[in-house]
């Protein structure tokens, strides 16, 4: 018996890291995969491997999930072809990082938009199918980020749009209990995605002191995000809601 077994999963950046791998976990559990992103021939050979590996799965690509049209005839096209939604996990986002005075208008709206509004639009889009269900669960992806000044390298726009998602996830939390809809989020600390890694080849990267003064002695996998989204997924979690669960090894509590 898997943990999710004939649940319909949707997961928002399939071709990235932390996507790709719930996908994978997920799957692996049972659950029908949905994902989606922005690239596609990522996103289509996650899909494949988890297929050839026994496992369920369909990826639309290109989506831009920060267009509420696009977003909104990915999520009702699923619905429509799956007969129905019960997990909505909200991990795609792209932000716009760097020192504060040179951040521009159009990062900081970049950022917004593309880390903040997306879980509007696909939420919104999702949240009529969770309730003709009767229920399911909203998982939204925040960061660390969103509870510390960050000196590892700068983001102030990353941080407010994930600050964002702390509150939106509270209030979704809020009107959905009624339908039988939990909302948590999780907030990774600096998880070795193939964006980071080549950092970990560049001497002298910040990245370097965060691996070097973390508590547990390495830097967060992107399975380490994955067995905790898939633990909110599941009914295991039956009782959380409104909850976000940081997982940065303790590092932004203890170093
Ligand atoms: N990696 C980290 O250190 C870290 C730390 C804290 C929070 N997070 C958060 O975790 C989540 C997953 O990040 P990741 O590390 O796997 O990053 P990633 O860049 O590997 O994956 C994100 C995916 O989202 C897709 N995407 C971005 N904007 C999109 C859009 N408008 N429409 C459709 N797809 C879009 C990208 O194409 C990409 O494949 C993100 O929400 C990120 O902010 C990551």
């Amino acid at each position: 018996m898997g943990r999710l077994d004939g649940k319909v999963v949707l997961i928002t950046g399939t071709a990235g890291g932390q996507g790709a791998a719930a996908a994978r976990l997920f799957a692996q559990e049972g659950a029908s995969v949905y994902g989606c992103d922005l690239d596609a021939e990522r996103s289509e050979a996650v899909a494949h491997e988890i297929r050839a590996a026994g496992g369920e799965m369909q990826s639309t690509a290109p989506v831009d999930l920060a267009d509420p049209v696009a977003a909104a005839e990915w999520v009702d096209g699923v619905a429509k072809l799956a007969g129905g939604i019960d997990v909505l996990y909200n991990n795609a986002s792209a932000p716009r990082v760097g020192p504060f005075t040179e951040m521009s208008w159009d990062d900081w709206r970049f950022t917004l938009h593309n880390e903040l509004d997306l879980i509007f639009t696909v939420t919104k889009a999702a949240w009529p199918h969770l309730i003709a269900r009767g229920g399911g669960v909203v998982i939204n992806t925040a960061s660390v980020s969103a509870h510390r000044g960050a000196t590892f390298i700068e983001q102030s726009g990353h941080g407010a749009a994930k600050g964002g998602v702390l509150a939106m996830t509270r209030h979704l939390a809020a009107s959905g209990a009624q339908h039988g809809i939990r909302a948590n989020s999780i907030s990774p600390g600096l998880i070795v995605t193939p964006q980071i890694e080549p950092f970990l080849d560049e001497p002298g990267h910040p990245v370097h002191e965060m691996l070097h003064s973390h508590p547990l002695g390495r830097l967060g996998v992107p399975k380490d995000v994955a067995t905790v989204a898939l633990f909110l997924a599941s009914d295991d979690a039956a009782y959380l809601n409104a909850v976000d669960i940081i997982v940065d090894g303790g590092q932004s509590l203890i170093s």
